[in-house]
């Protein structure tokens, strides 16, 4: 069972957000399997404690590359730190949003880092560790984006936006990549307790509180599905399943969602 996802896919993977909540989550699920990392982040100290960890406790190789994903040139960095590997499996995680405001109470810079990190540079993973991968006729993908991809919403607009990237690049690629031997894997997330989310909340004033799902059974749900794209909605009872808005016309869902985003600001639960 350990060595399934390096058989299939190659003995290497990489983890882009590696270092804690749902990225180290998937980096312990693939090192327990057997699979070498190569964890990627900006905070060297978390980044190079979870790597020990995880040497430690899966006995697999484990690097770190630290780097800014929102700089441009990282992921040329990443693709040259990691030329020597075979990389048969890329997460790519990074893509939270550290305070969720309104559109014009956030400056021009804070947004377009947040679109690079979370387009340009998912969209350069993918070309950069994609062709190998199809080359080789093996490899699999995860982007991993948000329900917040479903509708536009206030308070959403940047994030929103680039998490919709995010899902049809998967999907889009994974059409493409299907008959290659390659999964691509968009997954959804709702609320998921990391680290990043509980500062995100307090930050905003109120205590964590609420549903939330683990991150360790988010990465286990997807490392088990990773064949089953273009889509994966963690923790649905239907997670290939369509929008959650259904039939719903957009000025409604994107009513909807504003509403959702603006009980989870002042610390209602939401599920
Ligand atoms: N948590 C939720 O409730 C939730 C809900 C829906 C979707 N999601 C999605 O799930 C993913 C993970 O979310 P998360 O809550 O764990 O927060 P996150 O901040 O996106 O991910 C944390 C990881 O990414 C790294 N990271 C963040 N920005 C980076 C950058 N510019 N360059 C390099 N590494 C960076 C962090 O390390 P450093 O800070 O050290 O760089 C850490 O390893 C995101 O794509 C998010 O959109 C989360």
């Amino acid at each position: 069972m350990a060595e399934i996802l390096t058989s299939t896919y190659g003995p290497w993977g990489i983890v882009a957000g590696g270092s804690d909540g749902v990225g180290a989550a998937f980096a312990h699920g693939m090192a327990s399997r057997g699979m070498n990392v190569v964890l990627v982040a900006r905070r060297s100290p978390v980044l190079e404690a979870c790597a020990d960890d995880i040497r430690a406790r899966h006995g697999v190789e484990a690097r770190t590359v630290t780097l800014d994903l929102s700089s441009t040139g990282a992921l040329a960095a990443l693709a040259r730190a990691t030329s020597d590997l075979e990389v048969g499996l890329f997460v790519y995680n990074a893509g939270g949003d550290d305070r969720s405001v309104a559109f014009l109470d956030k400056d021009l810079d804070t947004h377009l880092e947040l679109v690079h990190r979370n387009c340009a540079a998912v969209l350069e993973a993918a070309y950069r560790f994609g062709a190998p991968m199809v080359e080789r006729k093996r490899g699999a993908m995860v982007l991993v984006t948000s329900g917040a991809a479903w509708a536009g919403g206030a308070t959403l607009a940047a994030y929103g936006a680039t998490k919709a990237f995010d899902l049809i690049l998967a999907e889009s690629l994974w059409a493409e990549w299907r008959d290659s031997g390659v999964d691509v894997l968009g997954l959804v997330l709702g609320r998921t307790d990391t680290p990043s989310l509980r500062r995100a909340e307090e930050a905003q004033g109120h205590a964590f509180a609420g549903a939330a799902a683990d991150p360790e059974d988010v990465a286990e749900e997807a490392l088990d599905h990773l064949a089953d794209g273009p889509t994966w909605i963690c923790g649905s009872d239907t997670p290939t399943g369509g929008s959650p808005f259904g039939g719903l016309n957009r000025r409604d869902a994107v009513l909807a969602m504003s509403r959702g985003a603006s009980a989870r600001g002042k610390g209602e639960e939401q599920h």
